[in-house]
């Protein structure tokens, strides 16, 4: 009696150790297939915004953008981004100092011939008050510049949007004059990258 007693009380606790085992793989199991799903769609949605703002910056930092986007009040100049010669400055407006505005010298349209100045009835640079500096940034300081309403000029997302689909300035770059490259991406493609960036969380890079 005493036993059977033991042996059998022994396989009720084998049994319910199975079953309380299986439950536990089960409930493993399923727990992880719920975190895979939960947790597998953001990380996909930040690999591919990050991915995509590299694609923007490469444009960005290419020479026709980053060359009105220096780091100090001087513009660039050429594929090698040179400081700009006669005493070109930035000015309070991003328009030029005293007598030296840059519409003395870049008119409505690209003058021909090889270092000619580009044209745009709006040629200016950023202003003082709100310089977006692209020149030295890495992919996350411009990422977190680009976002931050105090220093990209008080814009949404859709304004930014907005602003790289269809500022004058920005298309000027896929047509900058005899001699001086476009951005390593054609505009559609820029803008179809800066919308996976923003579409999918706008995630800054690593
Ligand atoms: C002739 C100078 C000039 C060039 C070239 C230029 N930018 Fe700008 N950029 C500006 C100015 C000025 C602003 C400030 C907003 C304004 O006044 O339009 C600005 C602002 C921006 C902003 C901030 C968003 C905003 O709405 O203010 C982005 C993004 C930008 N530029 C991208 C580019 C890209 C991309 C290129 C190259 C394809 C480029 N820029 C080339 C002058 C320039
Ligand atoms: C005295 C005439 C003159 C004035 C004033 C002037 N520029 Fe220029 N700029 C030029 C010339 C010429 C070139 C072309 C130089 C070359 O390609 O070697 C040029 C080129 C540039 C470029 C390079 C474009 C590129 O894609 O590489 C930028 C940016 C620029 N100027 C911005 C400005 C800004 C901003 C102002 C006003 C703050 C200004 N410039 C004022 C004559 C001038």
């Amino acid at each position: 009696m005493h036993t059977n007693n033991f042996s059998s009380s022994l396989s009720l606790k084998k049994s319910a150790c199975i079953v309380l085992l299986a439950l536990a793989v089960y409930v493993g199991a399923s727990s992880f297939k719920d975190n895979s799903v939960a947790g597998s769609r953001p990380l996909a949605d930040s690999l591919v915004s990050k991915k995509a703002f590299l694609s923007v910056y490469d444009v960005l930092m290419s020479p026709r953008c980053m060359n009105c986007h220096p780091a100090g009040d001087v513009p660039l100049v050429g594929e090698d981004s040179k400081l700009h010669t006669q005493n070109v400055k930035r000015g309070k407006e991003g328009k030029g100092m005293y007598a030296s505005k840059c519409a003395n010298c870049h008119t409505d349209k690209n003058q021909p011939g090889l270092n000619m100045p580009p044209g745009n009835p709006n040629w200016h640079m950023p202003p003082a008050d709100m310089k977006m500096v692209f020149e030295g940034k890495t992919p996350r300081e411009l990422a977190t510049l680009l976002l931050d309403p105090s220093s990209n000029g008080h814009k949404t997302k859709e304004d930014l949007v907005k602003h790289i689909a269809e500022d004058g300035l920005v298309l000027a770059g896929w047509d900058p004059g005899e001699g001086r490259k476009q951005p390593p991406l054609s505009h559609e493609e820029f803008v179809k990258q800066f919308k996976l960036w923003m579409d999918n969380g706008a995630y800054l890079p690593d």
